[in-house]
């Protein structure tokens, strides 16, 4: 009798968690891969810049490297297009088309190419009536643009919300969701109506049945002070983003800017180990035609993408933040095992020690942790529950660490 209630029980739970969440199968771990925006914006100038300019030739060459310089193989498989790669009007029938000499063969051609490399093809449109880049919008052709990006062979949309109104959008990403399930082509829905929204002021149960991942915030910049102010926001509301995330369904905090002019190597590295306890997607925007070989590293740590990765999809919190300026970060990942990020926000100019126990992070297991430095490499040995830990972590920067029960 017992085992007919659990089994009920449990039948239920899964019912529940299925209707949760948006059903496309798509995004079961945060998505991986490249995007135009943070380090290309909207340079639309091919005749003096034609290296660097929003054309099917950058994505092209991005989407070579991609699949030549082994990122592909580590799960960076999308490469998308961001905003300003639209014709100014559509056509006569309504219908959206790319800028004919930047992308003199059309998105299919370059869906097509990107698809011969092993790679998928993400898109961006705007829900409002432009996108921010002053683009056409589509919110009057929903359904038109969902049919026109389904038969280009589009595998991800990000889907803006500039010059629309929030209360639209409770009833306009829904119905680009549905119109996108109603072409049969799987696509992952990148939604911004939470940033839009005021961040915290979505209902993200609703969010969850329609998007695949969702901007929460601001848009990254090229710098420190960025990334942190970011990273704040995540903390200061992760009741409410924590619960939200989950396979299928993400938080994001916006791209990965490794890579680019401004992040020190420490900082590099701890925006990494951030986006990889914070469940977030991966999207890198650098220029992987010039990367340098350190960038390229911390991008490619193979054991902090197991922690992004982990098939749990649970978003870390920030579970110390002290008056030294030292914060710890806590993701619960697969077999009760954990990533820890120690987080030194000091400018104090030396590395900085701190130390506690692993009972001062509530764990729980009596025999004790097997502890792992995920970027020295190096092992830091079986740690018991009140066995002092101290870890060193330079200015601005991450101690990130993987703890597994052992005996
Ligand atoms: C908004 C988005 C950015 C980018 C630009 C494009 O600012 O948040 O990520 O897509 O628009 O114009």
């Amino acid at each position: 009798m017992w085992k007919a209630v659990v089994t009920a029980a449990v039948a239920f739970a899964l019912l529940l968690c299925q209707s949760s969440s948006l059903d496309n199968g798509l995004a079961r771990t945060p998505p991986m891969g490249w995007l135009a925006w943070e380090r290309f914006r909207c340079n639309v100038d091919c005749v003096d810049d034609p290296y660097n300019c929003i054309s099917e030739r950058l994505f092209m060459q991005m989407a070579d490297r991609l699949a030549e310089d082994g990122w592909k193989e580590l799960g960076y498989n999308y490469i998308n297009i961001d905003d300003c790669w639209m014709s100014m009007d559509r056509d006569e029938q309504g219908n959206l088309y790319a800028n004919k000499t930047r992308f003199p063969n059309g998105i299919k051609k370059l869906a097509d190419y990107v698809h011969s490399k092993g790679l998928k093809l993400g898109i961006y449109l705007d829900f409002g009536t432009h996108t921010c880049g002053g683009y056409p919008g589509s919110i009057k052709y929903l359904q038109k643009d969902a049919e026109t990006i389904a038969g280009w062979g589009i595998d991800m949309l990000k889907m803006d919300g500039c010059y629309a109104n929030v209360s639209d959008m409770s009833w306009g990403y829904p119905d680009m969701e549905m119109y996108m399930n109603k072409t049969g082509r799987p696509i992952l829905f990148s939604c911004s109506w939470p940033a839009y929204a005021g961040g915290i002021k979505v209902d993200y149960s609703v969010l969850g049945k329609h998007c695949n991942a969702w901007r929460n915030y601001d848009d990254i910049q090229d710098s420190w002070d960025s990334v942190t102010h970011i990273i704040d926001w995540f903390g200061d509301n992760q009741d409410v983003l924590a619960p939200a995330a989950g396979p299928g369904h993400w938080n994001d905090p916006d791209m990965l800017i490794v890579g680019d002019y401004s992040l020190s190597y420490e900082e590099s590295k701890a925006q990494m180990a951030m986006w990889a306890i914070l469940a977030a997607p991966l999207f890198m925007s650098n220029d992987l035609r010039s990367i340098s070989p350190e960038a390229r590293t911390i991008l490619m740590n193979k054991e902090v993408i197991r922690i992004s990765q982990d098939s749990l999809g649970m978003q870390g919190r920030r579970v110390i933040k002290g008056d030294n300026k030292i914060e710890v970060w806590l993701r619960d990942i697969e077999y009760s095992s954990y990533g820890i990020a120690f987080l030194n926000r000091r400018t104090d100019g030396m590395p900085y020690n701190f130390t506690l126990t692993l009972q001062d992070l509530n764990f729980t297991y009596l025999k004790g942790y097997h502890l792992d430095d995920l970027y020295s490499g190096q092992p830091l040995g079986h740690f018991e529950l009140n066995r002092n830990l101290t870890v060193s972590m330079a200015p601005n920067g991450v101690v990130l660490i993987y703890a597994y029960p052992s005996e």
